[in-house]
């Protein structure tokens, strides 16, 4: 299985998504600021990835403090945190990620200072473990609503690479496969950082799991020829109410699923949930730079000067969502119930 991150001698190593599929090179983060920096830059993305990579960066500036005592410690470990929470606003795992170890350095007052930074390296390592543990209940649970012989749609990449491993949304394909069910993925291309077309691509090849790459704007064609069967979608903070935020373009994709009469599921751990907000409406939605628009391989294909927006997320409205995909088990609508039924 890939490695998406990975925790060794001391470093935080990922494989640069930023280079995929064209080279696999490894990049390792020193500091906590490196792992911020990684995030910002999208060597490292998706949510549950985003999380894990964060909690492991706690780790590493809980590393590096020179402290005699808790308060002070915990004083520059909380600086180092808010600072790393900020590095991308949209997926709430980063968030929780950072909150889990604030959590565990707070229930750990009494133990010594090396005893604590050992105690925030554990938590850091089993974040990463139950990451891939959650994903493959996902595809135990997510599988079972996947027919022999389908065609899933996905978009953007919500697979090993945005996950510890195993993936969410192609964990659910991944578990379908491995249970012997005939299935083919297609991959809409996800404009404008092509996760997609470089990165879920990839992955399924690498497992030889069937896989065609179409453009953003070939999904409703392909739903009108009845040749999809079904769309499974990753998430990147889900509201009480069960709408979800995603990678930009997932509205659309969900849109033309209910006029199509296809269900649309979105697999996600129960740390995507963010049930503090009532809706969608709430969820802060990242902007990213124009130049990921207006340029393709740092070539610009718009003229200079022309305007650009960057929205990288949008949100799906719950009554478009046929089911939550969680590692808890399945929730189905009305949402605002059986998503607090799984978190009790
Ligand atoms: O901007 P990205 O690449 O971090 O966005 C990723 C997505 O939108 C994924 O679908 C989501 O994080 C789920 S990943 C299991």
């Amino acid at each position: 299985m890939i490695k998406t991150v990975e925790y060794i001698d001391g470093k935080v190593r990922m494989i640069d998504q930023t280079r995929l599929p064209l080279e696999k090179v490894f990049v390792d983060c020193q500091t906590i600021e490196d792992v911020d920096n990684a995030i910002r830059t999208m060597i490292i993305r998706g949510a549950p990835a985003i999380g894990v990579a964060a909690a492991m960066g706690v780790s590493l500036a809980a590393e590096a403090i020179g402290a005699e005592d808790f308060d002070t410690f915990y004083a520059k470990l909380e600086r180092k945190c808010d600072a790393l929470a900020k590095s991308r606003p949209t997926a709430v795992n980063l968030a929780w990620g950072i909150e889990r170890m604030k959590k565990v350095a707070c229930n750990s007052k009494d133990m010594s200072i090396p005893e604590l930074k050992r105690r925030l390296k554990q938590e850091a390592l089993d974040i990463c473990e139950e990451d891939i543990a959650a994903n493959k209940a996902i595809g135990r649970h997510g599988q079972a609503l996947i027919s022999d012989n389908s065609t899933v749609l996905t978009h953007c990449n919500a697979g090993a690479l945005a996950t510890a491993g195993f993936g969410t949304a192609l964990g659910v394909v991944r578990a379908a496969v491995n249970s012997g069910k005939n299935i083919n993925v297609l991959a809409d291309e996800t404009r404008p950082f092509l996760q997609g077309a470089r990165l879920t691509v990839w992955e399924l090849m690498e497992d030889n799991i069937p896989v065609k790459l179409i453009t953003d704007n070939m999904s409703g064609f392909f739903m009108s020829n009845n040749q999809i069967d079904v769309v499974v979608v990753g998430a990147d903070r889900i509201a009480g109410n069960g709408d979800v935020a995603n990678k930009i373009g997932t509205y659309m994709v969900a849109v033309m699923a209910q006029k199509h009469g296809i269900p649309f599921y979105v697999a996600a751990p129960i740390s995507t949930l963010d049930l503090s907000l009532a809706s969608g409406a709430e969820i802060p939605i990242e902007e990213r730079s124009e130049k990921e628009v207006a340029c393709i391989n740092n070539k610009r294909i718009t003229p200079e000067g022309a305007g650009v927006a960057h929205p990288a997320f949008d949100v799906t409205p719950n009554d478009l969502v046929s089911a939550i995909i969680t590692d808890k088990g399945i929730a189905k609508p009305p949402f605002t119930e059986s998503l607090k039924r799984l978190t009790q």
